[in-house]
This record gives C-alpha cells, sequence and structure tokens, in this order.
C-alpha cells in the first residue's frame, strides 16, 4: 500500500548550537525516515530553527545583532551542523517565516471565532531598566521555603519547591540587577479544559506510549488551565492580528513551524499542502520529541489542530535525555559536546552507531559512555563488519579478475538464505526504532559470518592452486553475507554502505530488492576503505576541550 508520511524532529532554539542531545533526536528520526524511505514509501521530512521568545532576543542584543540577523546566522550553523551528521531532511527552514505567521494567524482567528480565546489582565514582574517583563527564568532570589540564595523565578534548585516568581524572596531582575516592578497587563489564553474530552480520549488512543499517558494523567487529575498564548512587547515574535503590541508566545507558533515549513516545502516540491492537514487527511504525521516537551506536544498541539478543523498527529515518538559518562551534559564540565566540536574530531556515523545502538524506542535516557563508544565502533563496525570484506575482496580481485562464483554449495546456499530470513524482524524492530535490537540482531549474523571466516580460512586456500574454485566460492559467499548486513545497516550508516555498495557493484535498491538480490556471478570493485578506527585520544578531546 503506498503511504505518504510526514515526519519531523522538535525545532531547535535559535540562541543555540546544536549538541548532541539534539542529535539523539535527529539521528533517531533519520535513521527511520531512511528505513521507511527504503520501504518504498513517500515521506516528507522537515525541520526547522525555533526563532521566537525572549532568550533569542535578549542573547541577540549580547551579541550586538538584530534578532533577525541572529536566527539567520544559527541557521546556517545548524542546517551545516545537522547535514554533518547526514541527516537527510527535505527541508530546513525557519519558524521566522511568512507560512509560519499566515498560519498561526489563521488558527488564532479560528480559535477566538469559536470562543476559545480569553484575555484577561494577569500581574507579572517587569524590569523598569530593561523595559520587558520578565520570564520566570530571568528573575532570581531567595527561594521562600528554604532560604537558598540566588534560585530562578520558577522553582528552587536547592529544596525543589516550585512557586510563583512573585513568591521569591528579595526578587532581583537576572538581566539588570534591578528590583522587578510588578505590572498588570493583558494576555490571551486558550481555553484548553473545553478541549479536555477530546484531550482524554485523544491521549489513550495509541497516539502517545503509555508511559507518557500515565503521566499526562497527572495532568487531567489536577485540571487543565487555561493556557498563556501572548506575550507583551519588545518580544521577538509574531505580532497577535487583532492585539496591537501583543505577540504569540513563541510555543504557540512552534508547532504551527511545523505546518509553515511543510507549506514551503510543499511549494518547492509542488506538493499539496492541504492533502497533508486535512481531518480527513490520509497521510501518517509523526512526530519525534523529547519528553521534556511532551506537555506541548501532547496538549497544546492536537488541541489546537483539533479545535481548527485539522488532522492531529498519528503518533508522537518520545526519546529520554542524553547523558555523557553518566552526567547530564554540562559546559562548566566540559561535558556539553556540540555537533561542530564532535564533527572537528570524528566521524559522524560513529555516533550514529553508537546512538542507534543505545535507543530503543522508550523514553528511557541514554548514556554516551566514551569507552564504550570506542569498544563498540573498533569491534563492531571495523573489527566485525568491515573486516569480512576487507579479508575477502582482495583474493576475488587479484585471483578472480574482480568475478565472483556463479554456483555455491548448498551449504553456503543455505547460510546466506539464513541471513535474508532475519529481514522480516529486523524491519519490525527498526519501525518500532528499537534499534538497539537491530543492532544486536545485525551484530549476532556478523559474529557467524566472522566465524565462516575463521572456519573456511581464505588465506589458507590461497596457498594452494587446487582450492582455486573453493576459495571463489568461500569468498563469494562471505561477499553474500556483507552485502546483507549492509542492507540492515543502511538506514544507520548512509556513507559506509554506500561505500560498500559501490565496492559491491550496487546501485541503490529498496530493502526488499536488496534484501532479494544476488551477487552470484557478478563483478566487484576492487576493495576501498571502509571505516577505520576510532583513536581514542580523538575521543578524549571532546570532553576536555573547553567548549564555545
Ligand atoms: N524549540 C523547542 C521545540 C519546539 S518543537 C515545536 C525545544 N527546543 S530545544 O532546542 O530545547 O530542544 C529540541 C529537541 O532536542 C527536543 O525534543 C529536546 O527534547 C531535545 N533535546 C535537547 N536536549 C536533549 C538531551 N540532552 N537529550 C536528548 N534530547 C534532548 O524544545
Ligand atoms: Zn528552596
Amino acid at each position: 500500500m503506498a503511504r505518504t508520511l510526514l515526519v519531523t524532529s522538535a525545532l531547535p532554539y535559535a540562541n543555540g548550537s546544536i549538541h548532541l542531545g539534539h542529535l539523539v533526536e535527529h539521528i533517531q528520526t533519520d535513521i527511520w525516515v531512511r528505513f521507511q524511505r527504503m520501504q518504498g514509501h513517500t515521506v516528507h521530512y522537515f525541520c526547522a530553527d525555533d526563532t521566537h521568545g525572549t532568550p533569542v532576543m535578549l542573547a541577540a542584543k549580547t551579541r550586538g545583532l538584530t534578532p533577525e540577523a541572529m536566527v539567520e546566522l544559527a541557521h546556517a550553523e545548524h542546517e551545516a551542523d545537522l547535514k554533518g551528521f547526514r541527516v537527510a531532511h527535505d527541508l530546513y527552514y525557519s519558524t521566522h517565516s511568512p507560512e509560519t505567521q499566515e498560519i498561526a494567524s489563521e488558527l488564532y482567528r479560528h480559535l477566538k471565532a469559536q470562543g476559545l480565546i480569553s484575555v484577561r489582565a494577569i500581574e507579572q514582574y517587569f524590569d523598569p531598566v530593561e523595559g520587558i517583563f520578565l520570564p520566570d527564568r530571568f528573575i532570581k532570589g531567595t527561594c521562600p521555603r528554604c532560604h537558598a540564595v540566588d534560585q530562578y523565578g520558577d522553582n528552587c534548585e536547592v529544596c525543589g519547591a516550585s512557586y510563583l516568581p512573585t513568591d521569591l524572596i528579595d526578587a532581583r531582575s537576572a538581566l539588570s540587577g534591578a528590583i522587578p516592578e510588578r505590572r498588570f497587563s493583558e494576555h490571551h489564553f486558550l481555553r484548553l479544559a473545553e478541549c479536555e474530552d477530546f484531550l482524554r480520549q485523544w491521549t489513550r488512543a495509541g497516539t502517545i506510549p503509555e508511559e507518557a499517558a500515565n503521566k499526562l494523567e497527572e495532568w487531567f487529575k489536577t485540571g487543565l488551565t487555561d493556557w498563556d498564548i501572548s506575550r507583551d512587547a519588545p518580544y521577538f515574535g509574531f505580532e497577535i492580528p487583532d492585539a496591537p503590541g501583543k505577540f504569540f508566545y513563541v510555543w504557540l507558533d512552534a508547532p504551527i513551524g511545523y505546518m509553515g515549513t511543510f507549506k514551503k516545502l510543499a511549494s518547492i516540491q509542488g506538493l499539496d499542502f492541504q492533502a497533508g492537514w486535512n481531518a480527513d487527511s490520509s497521510w501518517e504525521l509523526y512526530h519525534f520529541i523529547g519528553k521534556d516537551i511532551l506537555y506541548f506536544h501532547a496538549l497544546f498541539w492536537p488541541a489546537l489542530l483539533h479545535q481548527t478543523g485539522l488532522r492531529t498527529p498519528t503518533q508522537l515518538f518520545v526519546h529520554g535525555f542524553l547523558t555523557v559518562n553518566g552526567q547530564k551534559m554540562s559546559k562548566s564540565r566540559g561535558s556539553f559536546i556540540t555537533a561542530r566540536h564532535y564533527l572537528n574530531h570524528l566521524d559522524p556515523e560513529y555516533l550514529r552507531y553508537y546512538l542507534a545502538a543505545k535507543l530503543n524506542g522508550s523514553m528511557e535516557d541514554i548514556d554516551l559512555n566514551l569507552d564504550d563508544f570506542c569498544a563498540r565502533v573498533n569491534s563492531d563496525l571495523v573489527g566485525k563488519y568491515a573486516n569480512l570484506a576487507s579479508r575477502s575482496a582482495g583474493f576475488i580481485t587479484k585471483r578472480f579478475a574482480g568475478c565472483l562464483a556463479t554456483t555455491l554449495s548448498p551449504e553456503q546456499e543455505q547460510l546466506i538464505a539464513s541471513f535474508r530470513t532475519a529481514a522480516p524482524a529486523i524491519a519490525q524492530s527498526f519501525n518500532a526504532r528499537d534499534t538497539s535490537r537491530v543492532i544486536r540482531d545485525i551484530m549476532h549474523l556478523t559474529d557467524q559470518a566472522n566465524q565462516y571466516v575463521d572456519q573456511h580460512k581464505p588465506w589458507e586456500l590461497a596457498r594452494d592452486p587446487e582450492y582455486n574454485g573453493t576459495l571463489q566460492q568461500v569468498c563469494t559467499t562471505i561477499l553474500s553475507l556483507f552485502q546483507l548486513l549492509t542492507v540492515y545497516l543502511k538506514p544507520i550508516l548512509p556513507d559506509i554502505c554506500q561505500r560498500a555498495e559501490t565496492f559491491l557493484g550496487l546501485s541503490d535498491l529498496t530493502w526488499e530488492a536488496a534484501v532479494n538480490h544476488t551477487l552470484l556471478g557478478s563483478s566487484i570493485q576492487p576493495y576501498t576503505h571502509l571505516v577505520s578506527r576510532v583513536d581514542p585520544a580523538q575521543v578524549a578531546k571532546l570532553v576536555t576541550v573547553p567548549q564555545t
């Protein structure tokens, strides 16, 4: 059945660099997308920078730039970083786009017409020096519960209390140090409680992981409160159509940025934008997100779509957080690793392989242990996978002018067939994003292939011309096994596998065709190096060099 899939990774904020945490998500999405494309499905994979909000506005100011100029610089950097890891978006756009502005305004009017927007004044802290209302994290003071000093405006890192910024003792603006004033201002709210019935049903309809649905249950219990969707000028964002001086809160236009980005993609590629978003759309829509932004994607976003008569996501794929050597990535510990920093030292496919080996489709956190990273890449990719080709290809090239055998023994045929039989289970794991299982299965096969090499010792056969025929068959068997392993690894290691395909004389085949392909009677190109050993000295540089 022909399927069309819209797939997104969450939109990275424009006020920071792409780091290894973002890459967990983009690499996970990219592997899934590549796998679905190999199945022959039509996949539109897109993402964008999330450009709006106070932090971006202030970061630009600190750098002496306009927010527009800063988000443009960030965009170029993010796009290059993600490409560096072979993340194959069809489009990497920006939420600061005419498409997103137009859709955000349209959806807002729609919500308003249905009476789902309410307006009321709220009291907030205002920095009289900077002239702006302060988001919670820009206010610091003494915890009202444990009296720890220098705590953020929403919760205490010492005792864990959550409170309102107005409860802080000795509150100060983190920007200017000024004593903030309390000021009233009108805000626009989405009346989320009106959507409760729909949301209760939607979140239990197989759209989100069960562990996530259970978490949402707590939110339903405490009751859905109105969602504040506006911010006061000065704010870097889109002005609300009928409310001069008021802007859409960044989290309102961010998910709408998925639509705006697809609209742009549709205009570039001549696709039908509406076909993807109409309530009766037959296309599937998948969002890959981290567990920290579940609330926005499982409540606000479906509510917004549903209430405006649009389709809702088919599924949310939620992953956990990345730690480095067992700890939260931290700038002060030197373990905050940016994408660029990694690329300056190491091959991107090592990380793709390692993260794939760790991700199992659940919301559990995953750890990048640098010793384990070296060991796995060197043992699995270099020692086991590439080894199969490097130990057999030379004989075929030198002794048989690159030609593979035309027939094999029944045992050899059987061994190859058993590797083929593994395809459906591996495909199922890919589909479930359980790449940890995919890699376990592949490595199990790779071990079997290496056992075959050790048992049949091509280098010994090569010493006696009498065994010429056997040598050709043994090497053909090894390369046939290697070819199947290459198909299975391809969504994870696109470059290495492409080099392997070129060497095997194969073109870019679909999963099905590649699994059923036979190398018998074909010829190969001289073996070229596929993957180098990881140098632990380079890996050590990831964490010891101060980050910028
Ligand atoms: N801009 C919002 C998303 C808007 S989507 C409409 C945002 N940006 S972010 O840059 O903070 O995070 C982007 C994605 O990266 C999120 O899915 C987040 O969970 C993920 N990660 C950020 N740090 C991470 C780790 N350390 N580990 C794994 N993923 C993490 O949220
Ligand atoms: Zn406290």
